[in-house]
């Protein structure tokens, strides 16, 4: 049986992880604002720091797997930007290096970040603003959205989640993760009944939208059900999944971009594919 970290274990898909997880006799050290065995704020530094240490004190410094799901929606309010972009980029990239060592030590650690499908159907995030995350800066992104007023926070928000998932299939091949047997790998669900959609759903313009946003399949999304895709994705068949980003959406992001990918190299891209090409080391 394994020691799990889960952010976001006190609502929605962090809680079916944990009750699935819970369930199937593993340990798990949940981390929330409230109801969690490591209570902490993911939108501070402080708050972040005490999550990382706390975990590691309560697992013995080693861990099986870590899931991030501890996130914040599209809430409209200028003075909710920074914590976007500090709960859904800050609260996955620095808890993740701060554990890092403790699941190499488990020699076979699987981690599950959660992504979303607005990371490919919110059009025009800016590069800037995944950039200014990439690097850490959350008020450089903030700056970046607030030309789009009252509609920042969408922005905002897929922003934090298309960098969180860059920074993670860019870690997710190197020898500090997969060299050292962890598998890392992104989540991206659609709209999923939880209570960070009824909160949009309770906004008469949000719910417009998110009604009105084409799903394929209908309806919204079973949390426990993104709670087995999870699951799987710790189990031992996840061995040989590696940066990859598993969209569970009802089919938005396929009719939204059929052609986007798979797509070959760009011609334009070519050198730098070479140069991984021949720069890297081997495996067999
Ligand atoms: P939820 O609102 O039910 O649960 C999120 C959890 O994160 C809550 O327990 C909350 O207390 C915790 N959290 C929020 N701010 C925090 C902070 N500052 N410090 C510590 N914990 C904090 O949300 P849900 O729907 O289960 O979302 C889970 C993940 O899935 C999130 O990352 C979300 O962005 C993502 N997602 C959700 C979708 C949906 O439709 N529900 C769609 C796509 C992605």
């Amino acid at each position: 049986m394994g020691v799990y970290a889960v952010t976001g274990s006190a609502s929605g898909m962090g809680r079916a992880v944990v009750e699935k997880l819970t369930a199937a006799g593993h340990t798990v050290i949940g981390v929330d604002v409230q109801a969690a065995e490591v209570v902490a704020d993911l939108s501070t530094a402080e708050g972040r720091g005490h999550a990382v240490r706390e975990v590691l004190a309560q697992a013995g410094g080693r861990l099986d797997g870590a899931v991030l799901a501890a996130g914040v929606g599209p809430t409209p309010g200028a003075e909710r930007l920074p914590v976007i972009g500090a709960v859904n980029y800050l609260g996955v990239v620095e808890l993740l290096d701060g554990w890092r060592a403790a699941l190499a030590a488990s020699g076979r650690a699987k981690v599950v970040v959660f992504g979303s499908n607005s990371t490919t159907t919110t059009p025009a995030v800016p590069r800037r603003t995944v950039g200014a995350l990439l690097s850490g800066d959350v008020d450089k992104a903030v700056r970046s959205v607030r030309l789009f007023g009252k509609g920042a926070a969408p922005i905002m928000y897929a922003g934090s989640k298309i960098a969180v998932t860059r920074w993670a299939r860019r870690h997710a091949t190197t020898t500090d993760w997969a060299g050292a047997g962890i598998r890392l790998n992104v989540l991206a669900p659609g709209a999923i009944m939880t209570p960070l959609l009824e909160k949009q759903l309770a906004t008469p313009l949000e719910a417009k939208t998110v009604r009105r946003f084409p799903v394929p399949v209908g309806g919204f999304g079973d949390a426990g059900q993104l709670g087995d895709w999870v699951v799987f994705m710790l189990s031992d068949s996840a061995d040989f999944l590696c940066g990859s980003v598993v969209f569970v959406d009802g089919g938005s992001d396929a009719y939204f971009r059929p052609d986007s990918w798979p797509r070959s190299v760009p011609v334009t891209r070519l050198a730098r594919y070479a140069w991984r090409f021949l720069r890297y080391p081997g495996n067999r």
